[in-house]
């Protein structure tokens, strides 16, 4: 049943996609978002996930077993009793005040009414999950126009629009919350396989956590519109085995290697506005207005999934953010020629 729904559903959206796709350059991105599997809320990997996919369904199977009966009802009582030449123009016997009907129609739906509260009462508990056990990962999510930093207080990471997360096993969990706030207007953390949206709102914390039971890659996205940008505000949340995790974590927290090949291309970023809104750890960049470029080849995008991260791709960008994503709100950087292959060749270090 379900994924009778999910193939009809993709079947749509690639119908609906594909002219799109043909007319537009994707830099890249369909063929490595074609590997991945589809984000459909219909294939959750994740506890509170499954748990809004179950109470969907059981909501849904409830109100269609209601619609059905009633809707029977009322098609029979249309044609059965419709008018007929030759009726006298009379009305039927009307019935009053029969107890055992009334009781019948007031009870059944206070019942229904209450097992949907208790339902959705038990989900919402364990959605919000307040307790956080021990071994929990905690993740600080922070909201920009138009990206998503990620930020590992306990571990000293800093990282952008690519989340990565330990793999959470039912024997012994090891989930991750999420503490989610904005840095300028509201926006909504979404992954549809891995849990709800949460709206992210400026001066206010809100939480979420997520248990992904399968290692993989999940595509996410904003989920409430932010500007103009909105629909390129794209995030992927990476579920690795703990073994794999700790690797990137260990790696995440070294500094970048220096390359004295590339000397002249890091004194083009130290030397122009570059260092006002990036930090580059080891270096004197510590802005926090753009992502943090530390470990800037270790992702597989970049622009918040506007671009597969090569070289080429990083000149465009860097020469003008507003090629690849209209809005943006990093300037051109205006650089001539050696400088811009110079520049582009040192954050091509960046491991
Ligand atoms: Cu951020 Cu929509």
């Amino acid at each position: 049943m379900r994924r009778w729904w999910l193939t009809i559903f993709i079947a749509i959206a690639v119908a609906g996609c594909a002219p799109v796709a043909a007319l537009a350059n994707d830099w890249g991105m369909g063929d490595s978002n074609s590997r991945i599997p589809p984000s459909s809320v219909f294939d959750s990997v994740s506890t509170p996930a499954h748990e809004i996919n179950t109470l969907a369904f059981f909501v849904v199977s409830i109100t269609t077993v209601i619609f059905l009966i009633v809707a029977g009802l009322l098609t029979y009582s249309i044609v059965r009793f419709r008018a007929r030449p030759g009726d006298d123009g009379r009305e039927p016997p009307q019935v009053y005040g029969s107890n055992p009907i009334e009781f019948a129609w007031t009870t059944v739906p206070v019942i229904i009414v209450l097992v949907l509260i208790l339902i959705t009462a038990r989900t919402i508990y364990t959605v919000q999950a307040p307790a956080r056990p021990p071994g929990a990962l905690s993740v600080h999510v922070i909201a920009h126009q138009w990206w998503w930093e990620f930020r590992y207080p306990g571990l000293g990471i800093v990282t952008a629009n690519e989340l990565h997360v330990p793999l959470s096993d039912l024997q012994s969990p090891t989930p991750t919350f999420l503490d989610l706030e904005s840095a300028d207007v509201a926006h909504s953390f979404w992954v549809p396989r891995l849990a709800g949206k949460t709206d992210v709102i400026p001066n206010k914390k809100n939480s979420m956590w997520i248990d992904p039971h399968v290692a993989g890659t999940y595509l996410g996205q904003c989920g409430e519109y932010c500007g103009t940008e909105h629909a390129m505000m794209l995030l992927r949340v990476i579920v690795e085995p703990r073994a794999d995790f700790d690797r990137w974590v260990a790696a995440e927290q070294q500094p970048p290697a220096l390359d004295a090949s590339v000397g002249h291309g890091r004194r083009v970023f130290e030397s122009t506005a570059c260092v006002n809104c990036h930090t580059i750890r080891g270096t004197a960049a510590d802005g926090r207005f753009g992502p943090d470029l530390t470990h800037l080849m270790t992702r597989e995008t970049i622009g918040a999934g506007v671009a597969m991260n090569t070289r080429d791709h990083l000149k465009v960008w860097v020469s003008d953010p507003r090629v690849m994503k209209p809005g943006a709100l990093m300037p051109a950087m205006n650089l001539g020629d050696k400088d811009l292959d110079d520049l582009v060749a040192y954050l091509a270090t960046l491991r």
